[in-house]
């Protein structure tokens, strides 16, 4: 098979940890005996420093001709960083929200798994982690209050900020579905979550996912506030299976759920559209602090490459395979900085990526 990929190493340790992704991938090509084309694009700080914005249309178009987009990360130190210094339609951030909007990548799927071998990463009481989780954060990316109207005014010599949260059913309807069908593969739960005491949005929200439903009998689904959901990820993490909910709240709900398995240089993340097309990027940031170190986690990003070839090219047998390697080389011990413990072997960024490969 052909597989047509774009690029984006980005910032910070980005272009360290898709160098290791790509050698994991180019290994299961081998393997397996498929053919890549790599296309690299500049997003975030690297673009500005070039072009003076962090997405051209030029690179837009050079991602929408591919299958599938792999990213590290984008974004520096907020407070240090030039880019930081420009309109908020110019910095790094600006640049992600835009390739989401155009190439319609609306369903983010954001997986938090406890690692049996990481079990000790865990930040829970031994009684709560010891059921282990395995949960898929479904989160709505391209409508509500990112995207919703905004402004900054002086009324009566008063500032005031308005940000709108709009969905309409449409936009609710096709994350849901998604939702279910993904639920389906797995252990047929959907945790719906919204705040249908105070908000219309997810008043409405709730309306359309009770309406998909129907079609998913075989899909339990229950309705959860927010807030309680922001406590049950740290009190009962096992009862969730598919936690579907709009942009804000996954925004934060995924960040939370990464932190509770303690390892967040493990996590990947797929934002999808409605056809086969995705852009894979590790769930963590740019960490500018470790960039150029060959220290950084490369896993993430390397899971995130096995999202796409399960999402996008549907070679399940080859995900298959970058998911067993990387469980075999944590068994074996080996463990880059930020996961490392007692016992095990510390590995480079570069040296995590050769021991991958070498086990495809
Ligand atoms: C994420 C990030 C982005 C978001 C930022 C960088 C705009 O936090 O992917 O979760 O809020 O969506
Ligand atoms: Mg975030």
């Amino acid at each position: 098979m052909e597989l047509k990929i774009t690029c984006i190493p980005g910032d910070g340790i980005g272009p360290e940890i898709v160098a290791e992704a790509k050698k994991v991938l180019n290994k299961t090509a081998e393997k397996f005996g498929h053919n890549i084309t790599y296309t690299d694009i500049l997003m975030g700080g690297a673009s500005i420093d070039v072009h003076g914005v962090p997405l051209t249309d030029e690179a837009i178009a050079t991602a929408k001709s591919a299958d599938a987009v792999l990213m590290g990360s984008i974004g520096g130190d907020t407070t240090t960083s030039p880019w930081y210094k420009l309109e908020p339609s110019l910095r790094p951030e600006a640049g992600l929200l835009k390739i989401r909007k155009e190439l319609n990548l609306f369903a983010n799927l954001r997986p938090a798994i406890l690692y049996d071998e990481l079990a000790d990463a865990c930040p829970l009481k031994e009684e709560i982690s010891k059921a282990g989780f395995d949960m898929m954060i479904m989160r709505e990316l391209t409508g509500g209050l990112y995207f919703g109207e905004r402004k900054t005014v002086t009324e009566d010599g008063v500032r005031k900020a308005i940000d709108t949260l709009a969905y309409n059913e449409e936009e609710i309807r096709r994350i849901a579905i998604k939702g279910f069908d993904i639920a389906r593969k797995r252990n047929k739960k959907v945790t719906s979550v919204d705040k249908a005491n105070v908000l219309d949005s997810s008043r409405l929200w709730r309306a359309v996912v009770e309406e998909v439903a129907k079609d998913y009998p075989d899909v339990t689904l229950e309705h959860m506030l927010v807030d309680n959901c922001a406590m049950q990820l740290v009190k009962n993490p096992a009862q969730f299976d598919v936690i579907l909910t709009e942009n804000m709240f996954g925004d934060i709900l995924s960040d939370e759920a990464s932190m509770v398995t303690g390892s967040i240089g493990m996590l990947a993340s797929a934002s999808l559209n409605d056809s086969k097309f995705g852009l894979y990027e590790p769930s963590h940031g740019s960490a500018p602090d470790i960039a150029g170190k060959n220290i950084a986690n490369p896993i993430a990003t390397i899971l995130s490459a096995a999202m796409m070839l399960r999402y996008t090219f549907d070679l399940d047998k080859e995900a298959d395979a970058v998911e067993a390697a990387v469980k075999q080389v944590l068994k074996e011990g080996y463990r880059t900085i930020d996961i490392m413990s007692e016992g095990c072997k510390q590995v480079s960024c570069s040296e995590m990526g050769d021991l991958l490969a070498e086990r495809i």
